[in-house]
């Protein structure tokens, strides 16, 4: 057992994800470059502030790819089968799901998050809404397999994964997601992806530094989560927000930089800082058409259809699962 193994045994945390969060931290505050994962963003308070960017002037993907869905709304509703089952990867707000279960023959919504609390108390608003839909939560980490209800074993299956949530993965991870979900979906499967796209670099830089701050509070929210669940003492003024756009990786990261030297501990470790030294909390890929067929083609889809909107912002691809 090395140092950091040990403690953790000796941390008595109340919960499978708590204790999931502690390993990814220690571990990646451990690097250099340091780093946190960007799936541990989304507490309460983080889901509300990702809300929140999701209405702001400079955040355009949220109401881009709903306006792609809602303009585009005969198109995917004709590529989606008769009684098929909706299985949406990662759950937020219904807001999209709403729009397709509205507009297609869906027979039933799976939908799979990590959060079983939280997907069970949104089941319960959409069985209010749509009393003919079969509504079959799956607490489950999307990005490893899992199996989907018996009840939806005879209906074709069509994944959705809106958001551009594919754009925190890897290349690497995004192509063993895409993989992963043809296989727990089945041959033949659909799938409707949401892609942000490549474009002018200061309008994705406004997007992650947004003037009101927001964006800042979301990036900081996971050194909050660390002193509150991991008893970390973080000065939340000594670090800063920090959004670049990386040209040759083609994708936003986003840092906290530490203002000045100092040293942090949680769980009986000691972690020290350089002045300006960085935590890399998050990678968004951005796209282009091509390259995601690419990445679609390699990872045993088949992309029937493509749509953006007019300005170019965002794109919506209909996938067939080849072979
Ligand atoms: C939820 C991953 C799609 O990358 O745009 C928003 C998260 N981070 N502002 C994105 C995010 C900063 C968002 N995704």
């Amino acid at each position: 057992m090395n140092v950091h193994a040990a403690a953790l045994a000796d941390a008595h945390l109340p919960d499978e994800q708590t204790c999931a969060f502690a390993r990814d931290a220690i571990e990646g505050l451990s690097q250099q470059p340091k780093q946190l994962p960007p799936k541990h963003f989304y507490d309460a308070t983080g889901s509300e502030l990702f809300e929140a960017i999701t209405r702001l002037p400079e955040y355009y993907p949220t109401r881009t790819e709903l306006a792609i869905l809602n303009d585009r709304a005969g198109e995917i509703a004709a590529f989606v089968p008769q009684g098929a089952a909706l299985v949406e990867f990662g759950a937020g707000a219904t807001t999209k799901v709403r729009l397709l279960l509205q507009n297609c023959a869906v027979a039933a919504y799976v939908p799979v998050d990590i959060s079983g609390d939280f997907i069970r108390a949104q089941a319960d608003e959409l069985r209010k809404d749509f009393p003919t839909l079969g509504v079959y939560p799956v607490a489950a980490d999307i990005t490893t397999p899992f199996r989907l209800p018996e009840a939806i074993a005879e209906m074709p299956k069509v994944g959705f994964f809106p958001g551009s949530t594919i754009g925190n993965f890897e290349p690497h991870e995004a192509c063993r997601f895409l993989r992963s979900a043809a296989q727990i979906l089945g041959p033949g499967a659909h799938m409707i992806i949401g892609a942000d796209l490549e474009k002018d670099e200061r309008v994705l830089y406004r997007a992650y530094n947004d003037a009101a701050g927001v964006t800042a509070r979301f990036n900081l929210n996971v050194l909050v989560r660390i002193n509150r669940e991991l008893g970390g003492n973080f000065d939340l003024s000594a670090f800063t927000h920090r959004a670049i756009y990386n040209r040759e990786h083609h994708r936003i990261e986003m840092h906290l930089i530490a203002k000045k030297a100092q040293n942090v501990r949680f769980l009986g470790t000691g972690f020290s800082f350089r002045p300006g030294e960085s935590i890399h909390t998050e990678n968004s890929y951005k796209y282009s058409i091509e390259r995601f067929a690419a990445l679609a083609r390699g990872s045993g889809w088949k992309v029937c259809q493509s749509w953006t909107d007019e300005a170019s912002m965002f794109s919506v691809h209909a996938l067939v699962a080849e072979g």
